[in-house]
């Protein structure tokens, strides 16, 4: 060989230094940036993302729930794939919605506003938690084009919920995400054994951290403090910094004795668009349909609420069996790659939400890290669509039922899989 040929086969790049450059540059799947988050957070804050409830059975099942089904290719001409489709009434680039995650300012200074500025690239919707960390007006201003949502729980506080609907539809909020799956908060024992508290805690663990993630603690210790705008003005949290009993409190407040008589009202209160958030009984989705909700996000929290509950990909056909065409259903709870929103699409749902993955973005390389994170999980539903032979979200979902095969009682479903989460 040639000294020229032998050069065009050596490919030297220069070290790429900054670590988020590093992080965009070699990290390709979701799994890679959850590795790289884990990196860059204190453990506490990591776990306390990462993690789920008591002994994280649904956690593992979260991800477990996919591999019971196969994909089954059709061979035949296909076009594109075109992954738009419309999502109450609105079109979205992808099926795809980033759910809401509480206290995001925990993860990267820029929080909210850097997710909702990858969402609104993107062209997705993006759920603002409730117990965010940006002013919902400000994520107006910023992001007007944003197709954006709001997270609230129910209540039986009439003045409250008119002064929250209020500020909603001011701010251009005009989609509720209504959680209905906190009635307590579930026991994550990660959190307990780290002592979690935010703001963190300065304790002798705590300052060891700082040795091991100094770049997390410059950025939090000179940034803003974390509060939480978006609850009642009323409330001490939403506009001081919290304090570790705070946050517990506030973790912990739901109203459990609200229910079907709530919606019922919140229905007759909001003119908007309603998303009923952590059911996975179909005669709850069933139930919610008839009382007028637009949506249900079939969720178990991440399993991070009720440790054992079932995964939404366990009940995604009969909810729609049950409701037909009248509503839309969503699915979240271990999405981490673009061929889980085939198959769940295949079996039903209109989209999926993520929560973690984009969040291990943003950990790992701010609002670039969630667009990345939503263009790698694109790119693979595109790809699975074009393998499988679907070259449209209409046609995944006419013809779904033909390429899944349920594998969960042919024997040929892996024991164990290598789950982003196990650790
Ligand atoms: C750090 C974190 C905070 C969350 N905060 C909220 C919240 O404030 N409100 C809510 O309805 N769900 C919350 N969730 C649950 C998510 O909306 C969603 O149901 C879950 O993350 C989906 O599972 P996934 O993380 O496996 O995608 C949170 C999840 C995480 C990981």
């Amino acid at each position: 060989m040639k000294v020229s040929e032998a050069r065009q086969l050596i490919q030297i790049k220069a070290p790429v230094l900054s670590r988020r450059r590093r992080v965009l540059a070699h990290a390709f799947n979701v799994a890679e940036y959850r590795k790289a988050a884990r990196k860059v957070l204190p453990t506490g804050i990591f776990d306390y993302l990462d993690g789920g409830s008591e002994d994280e059975v649904t956690l593992r099942r979260n991800r477990a729930v996919f591999d019971a089904w196969a994909l089954m290719p059709s061979w035949g001409p296909v076009s594109g794939p075109a992954t738009a489709t419309t999502l109450l009434g609105k079109v979205s680039t992808l099926p795809l919605t980033l759910t809401p995650t509480g206290a995001t300012r925990l993860f990267h200074p820029e929080g909210e506003l850097a997710v909702a500025a990858a969402a609104d690239r993107a062209g997705i919707p993006y759920g603002l938690a409730g117990l965010s960390t940006v002013p919902m007006e400000t994520i107006a201003r910023q992001q007007p084009a944003l197709e954006r949502w709001f997270n609230i729980g129910l209540t039986a506080d009439g003045r409250a919920l008119q002064d929250k609907l209020a500020r909603c539809e001011a701010a251009g909020f005009h989609t509720l995400i209504v959680g209905v799956d906190t009635r307590a908060l579930g026991s994550r024992e990660r959190d307990l054994h780290n002592g979690f508290t935010a703001p963190p805690a300065l304790t002798l663990s705590t300052i060891a951290d700082i040795a091991r993630r100094p770049a997390w603690w410059i950025n939090f210790l000179t940034s803003e403090g974390i509060s939480f705008p978006n609850l009642d003005p009323r409330s001490a949290a939403a506009t001081s910094v919290i304090t570790p009993s705070m946050w517990q409190d506030i973790l912990g407040h739901s109203d459990a004795t609200s229910g079907w008589k709530e919606l019922e009202a919140l229905r007759q209160a909001w003119q908007g668009k309603i998303v009923l958030k952590g059911c996975v009984n179909p005669a709850d989705v069933a139930k919610a349909a008839r009382i007028g909700v637009d949506a249900v996000q079939l969720s178990n929290h991440g399993g991070r609420q009720l440790d054992h509950m079932l995964s939404p990909m366990d009940v995604l056909q009969e909810s729609r069996q049950r409701v037909g065409d009248s509503i839309e259903i969503y699915v979240d709870s271990g999405i981490r790659r673009g061929s889980d929103i085939l198959k769940a699409l295949a079996l039903g749902a209109d989209a999926c939400s993520i929560g973690r993955a984009y969040l291990y973005g943003l950990v790992a390389a701010g609002s670039e890290g969630v667009e990345r994170i939503i263009d790698i999980l694109a790119e693979e539903l595109r790809r699975t669509m074009t393998l499988v032979g679907v070259s449209s979200i209409p046609e995944l979902k006419a013809r779904g039922g033909e390429i899944l095969r349920d594998i969960r009682h042919s024997g040929e479903m892996p024991a164990t899989r290598v789950s982003g989460e196990m650790k």
